[in-house]
C-alpha cells in the first residue's frame, strides 16, 4: 500500500511540477512578447479552419492581430508572416536558424537526403549540384531539346477530342520530367512509374499516421517502389557501363558528381526534382489555358507570337534557346498566371533557437508560414491586382522585382525557374499553334489549400 502511496505522491508531483514548468515557460514568452493570435483548440489547433477557409480565414487574423501572428496549424505552433519585408528577411536569412520546416509526411517520404531536408554546408553542396544540372546551358543544349520532342508527341492527334486538360498537363509534368531525368520514355516503366508517383504526391501532404488505407502509408510504399525503380535503374546503368546525357547520367558520372553523392542521395535528389517541377508546371499550364480560354485579347497576342515563331521555320523544326528567349509575351503570360492564382501560397521555414523576430519572440521549433499569397495581389506592386494583364510584366524591372516571391527567394530560390519557364513556354507553343479550345461545363476551379479542379478542367479541341 505504502509503494503505492509513494508511485501516486510522485506522479502528482511530476503532473504539478510539468504545469508549473509549462505556465512559467509561456508566461516568459508572454513577458518577452509572444506575437498576438489565438491558438485553437488542444492538438488540432486552428487547422480546421484553415484548411476550410483558408485565405479568408488568414485575412481575419490579419484585421484581427497584423501581419505577423501566432496560430497553431497542421499539428504545430504555428507563426503567420504575411508582412513583404518581414517575409524577405526570413528567406535571406536561413543562416540565422530558419530553415525549412516542412511536414514530417514530406520529409517521410521525399528522404532524409532531400535538398529541403539538409541545411548549411550539405545544403550548399547540394544546390550546387542541381543548379549546374539546370544551368541556362543545361537547359539549351540537353533539356530544351527532348522537352520539344516529348511537347509534340504528346501534343498531337488532339483535335475533335475533349481533353482533361488538368489531366493531361499533369501528364505532362511528369513524363517530360522522367525523359529528361532519367531517359524514362513511355513504355512499360513510365506506366509502372506513373501510379506510384500520383500516390508519393499525396502521401506528402497527409497526417504521417501510418494505418492502413491511410494517403501517408500508400505514399511510404510508393516511395518504397519508385526507389527500388530508380536502384534497378542505376545497377543496370552501371552494368552496362554506358553514360546517358540525362540528369540521372550527370549524377551517376564522376567526373560531373563533384560533390560524390551516394546512391541513396542520389535517388532522393532525383524524387526530389520529379517532385518540385510536377504539380508547380502541371497547375501553372492548366491555369494558362484557363486564362486564355477567358481572355481572347491575351490568346491573340500569344498565339501571334507563337505563329511568328513558327512561321520562320519549318514544321519539323523544334523550338531552340533562342526562340525560347524571344518568348517575351510568353514569359508575362506566365508570370501573371502565377501571380494571380497563386501556385504557390507560401513556404515554410522553422526556428532552430529561440530568437527575436519583427519585434517579437519566437520560440525554437516553432513553424514560420512565409505566407506570400497576399503580396500578390497588393494594389501598390500590381495596380488593378485582380485583373489578368500580362502587359504589366513587359516593363523591365518586374521580373526582378524585390518582393516577387513566386518562386521563393534568398539561398532556396527556385534553381528551376528558367527550366519550368521554357517546359510551359513550350506547351503552349505546340497548344496555341495546333489547336483552339472551348471549356465545356463551365467546371469549378478552387485555389486553396492548392490550386485545383476537383472534376477535371474539360474543353472540346478543334484544330487551328
Ligand atoms: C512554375 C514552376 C515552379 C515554381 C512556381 C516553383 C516554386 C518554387 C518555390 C516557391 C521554391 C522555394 C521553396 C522554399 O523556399 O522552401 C522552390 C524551390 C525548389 N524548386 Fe521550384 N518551382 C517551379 C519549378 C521547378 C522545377 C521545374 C524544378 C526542377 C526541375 C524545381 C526544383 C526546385 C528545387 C530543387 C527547390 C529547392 C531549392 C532549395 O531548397 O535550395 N522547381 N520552387
Amino acid at each position: 500500500m505504502a509503494i503505492f502511496m509513494f508511485v501516486f505522491v510522485v506522479i502528482l508531483g511530476v503532473c504539478l511540477l510539468s504545469s508549473v514548468l509549462l505556465r512559467w515557460n509561456e508566461m516568459r514568452y508572454m513577458r518577452k512578447g509572444l506575437p498576438p493570435g489565438t491558438m485553437g483548440w488542444p492538438v488540432f489547433g486552428e487547422t480546421t479552419e484553415f484548411l476550410k477557409h483558408g485565405p479568408n480565414f488568414i485575412r481575419n487574423q490579419r484585421a484581427r492581430f497584423g501581419s505577423f501572428f501566432k496560430s497553431h496549424i497542421l499539428g504545430c505552433p504555428t507563426i503567420i508572416s504575411m508582412d513583404p519585408e518581414v517575409n524577405r528577411y526570413i528567406l535571406m536569412n536561413e543562416a540565422k536558424g530558419l530553415v525549412p520546416g516542412y511536414p514530417q509526411s514530406m520529409l517521410d517520404i521525399l528522404g532524409t537526403h532531400n535538398i529541403a531536408a539538409v541545411h548549411g554546408s550539405a545544403h550548399k553542396n547540394m544546390r550546387g549540384a542541381v543548379l549546374s544540372l539546370l544551368s541556362p546551358a543545361m537547359i539549351r543544349d540537353q533539356h530544351l531539346p527532348k522537352i520539344d520532342d516529348f511537347m509534340r508527341s504528346h501534343l498531337s492527334n488532339w483535335d475533335n477530342k475533349l481533353i482533361d486538360i488538368q489531366q493531361k498537363t499533369k501528364e505532362m509534368a511528369l513524363l517530360s520530367s522522367l525523359k529528361q531525368i532519367a531517359g524514362i520514355e513511355s513504355g512499360s516503366m513510365c506506366k509502372e512509374f506513373m501510379p506510384e508517383f500520383f500516390k508519393l504526391v499525396l502521401g506528402t501532404i497527409s497526417l504521417p499516421v501510418n494505418l492502413p488505407n491511410t494517403n501517408y502509408r500508400s505514399g511510404v510504399q510508393a516511395r518504397q517502389s519508385i526507389v527500388s525503380m530508380l536502384r534497378q535503374l542505376i545497377e543496370e546503368r552501371r552494368a552496362s557501363q554506358e553514360i546517358k546525357s540525362d540528369m540521372l547520367g550527370y549524377y551517376m558520372s564522376s567526373e560531373e558528381n563533384r560533390c560524390k553523392m551516394s546512391d541513396e542521395e542520389i535517388i532522393d535528389q532525383i524524387i526530389t526534382i520529379l517532385y518540385s517541377g510536377y504539380e508547380t508546371i502541371s497547375t501553372t499550364s492548366m491555369m494558362a489555358v484557363k486564362y486564355l480560354h477567358d481572355h481572347p485579347r491575351v490568346l491573340e497576342e500569344l498565339r501571334k507570337e507563337h505563329l511568328e515563331i513558327r512561321g520562320s521555320k519549318g514544321p519539323e523544326n523544334p523550338i531552340n534557346w533562342n526562340d525560347y528567349k524571344s518568348m517575351s509575351f510568353t514569359r508575362a503570360v506566365i508570370l501573371e498566371t502565377s501571380r494571380l492564382a497563386t501556385i504557390v501560397n507560401g513556404v515554410l521555414r522553422k526556428t532552430t533557437q529561440e530568437m527575436e523576430l519583427n519585434g517579437y519572440i519566437i520560440p525554437e521549433g516553432w513553424r514560420i508560414y512565409v505566407y506570400t499569397r497576399e503580396t500578390n495581389y497588393d494594389s501598390h506592386l500590381y495596380p488593378d491586382p485582380y485583373s489578368f494583364n500580362p502587359w504589366r510584366w513587359l516593363k523591365k524591372s518586374m521580373d526582378a522585382q524585390k518582393y516577387l516571391f513566386i518562386f521563393g527567394g534568398g539561398s532556396r530560390q527556385c534553381p528551376g525557374k528558367e527550366l519550368g519557364m521554357a517546359e510551359i513556354s513550350t506547351f503552349l507553343h505546340y497548344f496555341v499553334t495546333r489547336y483552339r479550345w472551348k471549356e465545356i461545363g463551365g467546371e469549378e476551379v478552387v485555389k486553396f489549400p492548392r490550386v485545383e479542379a476537383p472534376k477535371g478542367l474539360h474543353v472540346k479541341i478543334s484544330a487551328y
